[in-house]
């Protein structure tokens, strides 16, 4: 529904413009003091700063025109300028229905950009964390948010297939099955087709290895070797690791699947190799890199730094490459394939720094022009109930696919105690849990703002009340479920008419969807359009408590509601989707 906060900007813009003020002191707000108006405009107090007049007087003037330019318009004053506006209840159902004969909700759309997200990062032969999954979930929302903006966007899952761990679990390898043709040097047949382990065993033998290498020096050093032998392109290593690679990547896309969320590309951090290597020596040559004791790197502090700001290390003594050395690649490659406006990384807040620095650096080296956007959209860490990183009750990584387990198990007990779903089909009723499940860990997700560190308490997020995924899907489809029996009785809709106390507020938060939409776009946070759909949903329901659509005798009104509801439900679900949040038909 076209928002009506932007239409009343447009108004007391040009009423500012009139007065020969900048029409940026028109933005209208919703109200501070819902029982004295629905909206306000602040402007004119800053506005008579700047023109050295007076406010009170200037607000005067500024409200006299908007009223000569929108006379429906009831516009109080206030204290030292302050504007209270409200519209009228004709205009809130004139707005409405505009937006039901429209076949979708309108936007206003922005200028289209082309956006690069990349998101999702989880890495090969490591299980993919909580932190893969809170930029997996934000990442999905924004390519969804900006896509639905109109944006052109390209989602790439950035894995890490290329650094220490991979040189790790070639030397584990080795060490479990030496004769394998993978570490003879001088073998030159063909590799075998079949992987030598399974998905299993890469999981046992990472943090194996892992664990090994932080206590034995020895070992750490081969596996770095081994990891420089990789990157140089020893063909055994490489078809080893093109196992590796090839039973990671099959288990990831089945967890984002599980997960619903796609990219456009997987292009992981392998993928540079060549590029790494012409692009440190063009690096070299003119004279961005330094040589400093045996490694390559590139300076990157500035005089006005408040904190150090350390030098990014693009190629080790030994020869190998970093993972700043694979984003920088990674941008010029995008940069050369994508021509972005902007490239976005959804990335776990604590990597600022490296962000920083190649970004920084991408910048010196002329990669990047300056109108581009090189932003790190950070978040924060999943917590357990003990307040420390979120791990499972054994004290190891919380594997997604574990996660997911955990929160359908209880969709399907709360569905049982709440006798949801007791007259459908097991496999409906399996939907439903999948979808609940879903609805519980995504909400939990984007309900907090990306920056601060959640505590993940499933038994609040699974609840069927409060502000989560399953209430606002258990009002989603009760709103379906009444549009069901209206339609079964033979109600149909009409124009909303007679609107009064019961419908205003909603029809008024139904009217700002477009305001939710941009308020995340602008902050890349989807925990607007959270609030925004707890809102409608708790507002929903107070109107269906007031308003007993199945029992009104008055055709008129019934119709009229059953349109509020229609459209409280096309709302819902343009939110929902968004949130990457599916629901079902029925519960
Ligand atoms: N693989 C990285 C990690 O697990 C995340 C990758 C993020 N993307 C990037 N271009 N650096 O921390």
């Amino acid at each position: 529904m076209s928002s009506i906060r932007q239409y009343l900007s447009g108004i007391f813009g040009e009423a500012f413009e009139k007065a020969g003020l900048d029409k940026s002191f028109g933005a209208v707000v919703e109200s501070q003091r819902p029982d004295l108006s629905q909206f306000q405009c602040n402007g004119a107090m800053a506005a008579a700063k700047v023109a050295k007049c007076n406010p009170r007087q200037t607000a005067e003037k500024v409200a006299e025109t908007a009223r000569e330019l929108a006379p429906q318009l009831s516009i109080e004053l206030a204290g030292p300028g302050f504007m209270n506006i409200s519209v009228s209840d004709e205009f809130i159902a004139a707005n409405a229905n505009s937006s039901l004969s429209s076949t979708t909700l309108r936007l206003e759309m922005p200028t289209p950009q082309k956006i690069v997200i990349d998101f999702g990062g989880p890495n090969v032969a490591k299980p993919m964390h909580v932190g893969h999954l809170r930029s997996s979930i934000i990442g999905d929302s924004l390519q969804r948010l900006l896509r639905r903006l109109g944006h052109s966007v390209v989602t790439d899952n950035h894995i890490g297939d290329w650094g220490t761990q991979m040189g790790m679990l070639i030397c584990k390898m080795r060490e479990e099955q030496p004769s394998l043709p993978y570490f003879d040097e001088k073998y030159s047949g063909e590799y075998p087709k079949d992987a030598p382990c399974s998905i299993a065993d890469l999981e046992r033998m990472y943090p194996q290895a892992s664990a090994h290498c932080k206590t034995d020096e020895v070992a750490m050093a081969e596996a770095v070797k081994a990891t420089d032998e990789l990157q140089k392109g020893r063909a055994g290593y490489i078809a080893l690791w093109k196992h590796f690679v090839a039973l990671s990547v099959e288990t990831l896309k089945k967890d984002f699947d599980a997960l619903g969320v796609r990219f456009d590309h997987w292009y992981g951090e392998s993928h540079y190799t060549s590029a790494m290597r012409e692009l440190t020596e063009s690096l070299r040559r003119n004279g961005c890199a330094v040589e400093s004791e045996g490694a390559l790197v590139m300076h990157v502090a500035r005089e006005d730094d408040k904190a150090p700001m350390p030098p990014v290390l693009l190629v080790k003594s030994g020869g190998g490459f970093l993972y700043a050395t694979s984003d920088i690649a990674t941008i010029d490659f995008r940069m050369k394939e994508f021509a972005p406006d902007r490239i976005i990384y959804v990335v776990d807040k604590r990597q600022s720094q490296h962000f920083e620095q190649v970004f920084r650096a991408v910048r010196i080296a002329s990669i990047v022009k300056s109108e581009t956007g090189l932003e790190h959209t950070g978040f924060g860490t999943v917590n357990g109930p003990d307040g420390k990183p979120f791990k499972t009750r054994a004290g190891g990584v919380m594997r997604l696919s574990d996660l997911i387990t955990m929160v359908t198990d209880k969709a399907r007990s709360r569905m049982t105690e709440a006798e949801i779903g007791s007259n459908l089909s097991d496999a409906e009723k399996e939907d439903i849990a999948v979808k609940v499940g879903m609805a519980t860990l995504k909400f939990a997700d984007l309900s907090n703002h990306r920056l601060s560190d959640y505590v993940f308490d499933l038994e609040k997020f699974s609840c069927f009340e409060g502000k989560t995924g399953p209430y606002l899907l258990y009002t989603a489809v009760r709103i379906k479920s009444i549009m069901r029996k209206a339609a079964d009785a033979g109600f149909a809709e009409g124009p909303i008419t007679g609107i009064g106390e019961p419908e205003r507020k909603l029809l008024l938060i139904l009217a700002s969807l477009t305001d939710a939409i941009n308020a995340a776009a602008e902050n890349l946070a989807p925990n607007f359009l959270c609030d925004y759909a707890y809102s409608l949903a708790q507002e929903f329901n107070r109107f269906y408590n007031d308003c007993h659509i199945m029992r009104e005798e008055n055709v008129e009104r019934r119709s009229s509601w059953l349109s509020i509801a229609k459209l409280s439900l096309l709302t819902m679900e343009s939110a929902l989707d968004i949130l990457g949040i599916s629901m079902p038909d029925r519960m």
